[in-house]
């Protein structure tokens, strides 16, 4: 089955608890519960991960290309300066598999420092704005991209 590793960046593990009027009452395991059910629709095996660590994170993404897996990404505050960040997301798609960068919010609707992302100009594509849906969203369209 077609693997998708669905990695979260940093304080994305305090969903629930967070800032809710922006990131909403859904907690981390809600949304892995939620992704394996989007995932088995889909035929996709999705593993969701989280972490607040840049060298993990840096770590996933290479074990994605060693894995040939796709990736779903919400780099979190990553996104806005995080080069390394990037440069290992540009090896998921210049390895030909796909990366889409999700995030909850609409980071373009929100503070000006929230505006540029680091990880947009490699990725597959972007989702953002709805909230557990851009994740739903991201994984149909990796379905979508992989009969196309
Ligand atoms: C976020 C948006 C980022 O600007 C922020 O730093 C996050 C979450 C989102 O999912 O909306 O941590 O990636």
């Amino acid at each position: 089955m077609t693997q998708v590793l669905v990695l979260n960046g940093p304080n994305l593990g305090r969903l629930g608890v967070r800032e809710p009027e922006i990131y909403g009452h859904a907690s981390m395991a809600d949304l892995e519960r939620e992704a394996a059910v989007w995932g088995s629709d889909l035929g996709l095996e999705v593993d969701v991960r989280q972490t607040d660590d840049e060298s993990q994170l840096v770590g996933w993404l290479h074990e994605a290309v060693d894995a040939r897996a796709h990736v779903v990404l919400n780099p979190a505050a990553f996104t806005h300066y995080s080069y390394a960040l990037r440069d290992a997301a540009a090896q998921v798609t210049s390895s030909g598999l796909l990366l889409v960068e999700v995030h909850l919010s609409n980071p373009a609707a929100r503070e000006s420092f929230r505006h540029y992302s680091v990880v947009a100009g490699i990725a597959t594509g972007t989702v953002a704005g709805f909230g557990f849906d851009s994740y739903r969203l991201a994984l149909a369209a990796v379905a979508r991209k992989l009969v196309d």
